[in-house]
C-alpha cells in the first residue's frame, strides 16, 4: 500500500524525458463566426472545420502526440437547428466513411466518446466499425467526442458503479475516485496535458470536466477554420512554458 493519498500518487516521474503533451484536447469553435464573416451561411464554416481538423490529425501525429481528443459534438448540440444538426451528423459521416482509411494507413487508432446509447444508429455503427479496424493501431490514438457531455458521462458512470456493485452484491458505498474514473468513457486514456480552445471563447463547455482537472487551458483567438500546424505547435510552446505543479510545490534545494 502506497502511504499517498492517491492524487500524490497520480504524480508525473520529476524528470520525465519527454516534454509532451501527450495528450491534446480541442474545443473546436468559432465555425460560424469564421463563416458569416464572409456572408456565408454557417454550415460552410463546419465544412472547412473538417479540413482543418484532417490538418490537425496530421500535425499531430507528426509531431508524436500521442492521443488527440476533439469535440465533435455535445450534448447540448441537439438544440441547434434541426437543418443545422443534420449538416452536423452528415459531416461526421463522411468524414468517418471519407478518412477512416488514410487514418488506418496512418496507424490512427479511432475511439468514440459520449453517450452511445443516444446516438443515432447509423453513426455508431460506423464509428463502431472504425473502432473496430483501428484498434490494434499505436501512432496516435484519436478521440472523437460525439454526443459527449462531462455532466452526463460522470452520470452515466456513477450509475454503471453502482449497478456492478449491486449485480456482484457488493455495498454500493463508499467510492474511490479511482473506482468513478474506472467507469468514465475515457478510463483507459490518459488525462489531457493540454487543453486547447479556439475562437477566444473562455469555457469548458461541459468537456472533459473529470480529466481536465490538471490540464494546461490554451485559448486561441484563431477560429477553428483556420486552426492549422502553426497553431497546434504555438498552444505547444505555451505548454511547455506552464510550470505544472499538481496542487503541490516545486521541490527547492535547502
Ligand atoms: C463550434 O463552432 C463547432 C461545433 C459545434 C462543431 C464542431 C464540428 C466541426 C469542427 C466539424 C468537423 C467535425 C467532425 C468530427 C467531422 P460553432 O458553430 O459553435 O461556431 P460559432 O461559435 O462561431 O457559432
Amino acid at each position: 500500500m502506497s502511504p499517498y493519498p492517491e492524487p500524490l500518487r497520480q504524480l508525473p516521474a520529476a524528470s520525465d524525458p519527454a516534454p509532451g503533451p501527450h495528450h491534446v484536447a480541442i474545443i473546436m469553435d468559432g465555425n460560424g463566426r469564421w463563416a458569416q464573416a464572409r456572408g456565408w451561411p454557417r454550415t460552410e464554416g463546419h465544412r472547412r472545420g473538417v479540413e482543418a481538423l484532417r490538418r490537425t490529425v496530421r500535425a499531430a501525429s507528426d509531431l508524436g502526440i500521442g492521443y488527440l481528443t476533439i469535440f465533435s459534438f455535445s450534448t447540448e448540440n441537439w438544440r441547434r437547428p434541426p437543418t443545422e444538426v443534420s449538416f452536423l451528423l452528415g459531416l461526421l459521416k463522411r468524414f468517418v466513411q471519407n478518412d477512416l482509411a488514410e487514418l488506418h494507413a496512418s496507424n490512427v487508432r479511432v475511439r468514440m466518446i459520449g453517450d452511445r446509447d443516444g446516438t443515432p444508429p447509423d453513426i455508431r455503427e460506423l464509428i463502431e466499425q472504425a473502432e473496430h479496424l483501428t484498434r490494434d493501431n499505436t501512432a496516435l490514438t484519436l478521440v472523437i467526442a460525439f454526443n459527449y457531455g462531462a455532466r452526463d458521462e460522470i452520470v452515466r458512470a456513477t450509475n454503471r458503479l453502482l449497478a456492478a456493485r449491486a449485480a456482484a452484491g457488493v455495498a454500493p458505498l463508499p467510492i474511490s475516485e479511482a473506482d468513478l474514473a474506472a467507469y468514465l468513457d475515457t478510463a483507459d486514456i490518459p488525462d489531457p496535458d493540454l487543453l486547447i480552445r479556439t475562437s477566444g471563447e473562455l469555457r469548458l463547455s461541459n468537456f472533459l470536466m473529470w480529466q481536465a482537472a490538471y490540464s494546461e487551458l490554451v485559448f486561441t483567438p484563431v477560429l477553428w477554420p483556420d486552426f492549422d500546424r502553426a497553431a497546434l505547435e504555438a498552444a505547444i510552446h505555451e505548454y511547455r512554458g506552464r510550470d505544472r505543479r499538481f496542487g503541490a510545490v516545486k521541490q527547492q534545494a535547502v
